[in-house]
């Protein structure tokens, strides 16, 4: 199969309608917070039950196209010793690695950062694609206050996220490109606007500098929406809204699937945010879907509770998460579904 071909099969199997990516590629030291908080031992095997939990909840593809795996998850077995990248394949859900290395300062701003792991990226993709790999994931943040994110963090980031779409491109693999802005603070609906529209412009610029096929990205971005300790808050309406008209300003509809991140909203903000952007009766020229990591995992993780008994229920749940944003994803999620029973 050609490499355009290929690119093409991953993005028509992950912009499927009603369906969206599981993140589970929290690094060791971010697993250890999200475990601790619950007082579950974090060990690498504790990791492994969880992530195998996750991917053996029975049905699960119906909602998820695909899961985005830490490399540690790349190489390790699931419970039934089929390793991870191909027990996902013969469940009929992609693979997906982080390939970037964290975040560091950017020297000359107020602590603005950028994201690492450029160096020798070709090669690391080459053998990511050999283990079964078929996207990736790199993240940079933004931080918005009154001064931020600065013009210059803004263009470094812009560069970096488009270099690594190109190399992964070449290598055969999807980019899931991932600009976050992100929702700590207390800036305003109207200051998140202003700062994901100026990160986006310069991220489509970036792209097309760098040549990057848009028809093969997947674009992960932030919804647009007030700071965590802003007071009052954005409402559901007015975040969805926002969200769309930026998008809408700056993604090209070459761009086939927009898949958020969840950064901290509760499962359920995420889930309302995400249904009513499709339910505003504005066109969206690409799928609209998601790539949650805590609002997919979270009231599974709080059932589980690292307990081998608990594992049934735990997977309810999260199938029970998975569905109620699959109907987001389509519109059709309503805030009753939250207590009724008829969503199991
Ligand atoms: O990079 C961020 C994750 O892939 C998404 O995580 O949904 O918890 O923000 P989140």
């Amino acid at each position: 199969m050609s490499l355009t071909a290929e690119l093409q099969r991953t993005i028509t199997h992950i912009a499927t309608a009603g369906k969206g990516i599981l993140a589970a590629d929290e690094s060791s030291a971010t697993v250890t917070k999200r475990f601790g908080a619950l007082n579950i031992p974090c060990t690498e095997d504790t990791r492994r039950r969880w992530r195998d939990l996750l991917i053996t909840t029975p049905n699960i593809s119906q909602f998820i196209a695909g899961v985005i795996l830490y490399d540690e998850t790349l190489h390790q077995n699931a419970l039934d010793n089929t390793p991870f990248p191909q027990k996902l394949t013969q469940l009929g859900i992609l693979p997906g690695i982080k390939v970037d290395l964290g975040l560091v300062n950017l020297p000359n701003t107020k602590e603005e950062q950028v994201t690492q792991g450029l160096d020798k990226l070709g090669e690391r993709l080459a053998a990511y694609y050999e283990k079964g790999a078929r996207f990736a994931k790199w993240r940079a943040v933004y931080t918005v206050s009154d001064i931020l994110p600065t013009p210059l963090a803004i263009k470094a980031n812009a560069g970096m996220l488009a270099h690594y779409a190109a190399l992964c491109q070449q290598n055969g693999i999807v980019p899931i490109v991932e600009p976050e802005v992100l929702l700590e603070g207390s800036h305003s609906l109207e200051q998140c606007a202003i700062a994901s529209e100026n990160v986006l412009h310069a991220l489509f610029h970036a792209l097309h500098r760098h040549k990057v096929v848009l028809e093969h990205i997947i674009l992960k971005p932030a919804m647009v929406i007030s700071g965590k300790s802003a007071s009052p808050r954005a409402n559901v309406e007015a975040v969805a809204r926002a969200t769309v008209t930026i998008l809408r300003r700056t993604v090209p509809a070459a761009v086939s699937t927009i898949n958020f991140l969840s950064g901290g909203q509760t499962p359920e903000e995420a889930t309302a945010h995400l249904n009513a952007m499709h339910t505003l009766g504005v066109a969206l020229p690409w799928n609209l879907s998601y790539s949650y990591a805590r609002a997919l995992q979270d009231d599974a993780m709080k059932t589980w509770l690292g307990k081998t008994e608990n594992v049934a229920a735990a997977q309810k749940a999260f199938y029970r998460r998975a569905k109620l944003n699959s109907l987001a994803a389509t519109g059709k999620y309503t805030a009753a579904m939250e207590t009724e029973g008829s969503v199991a």
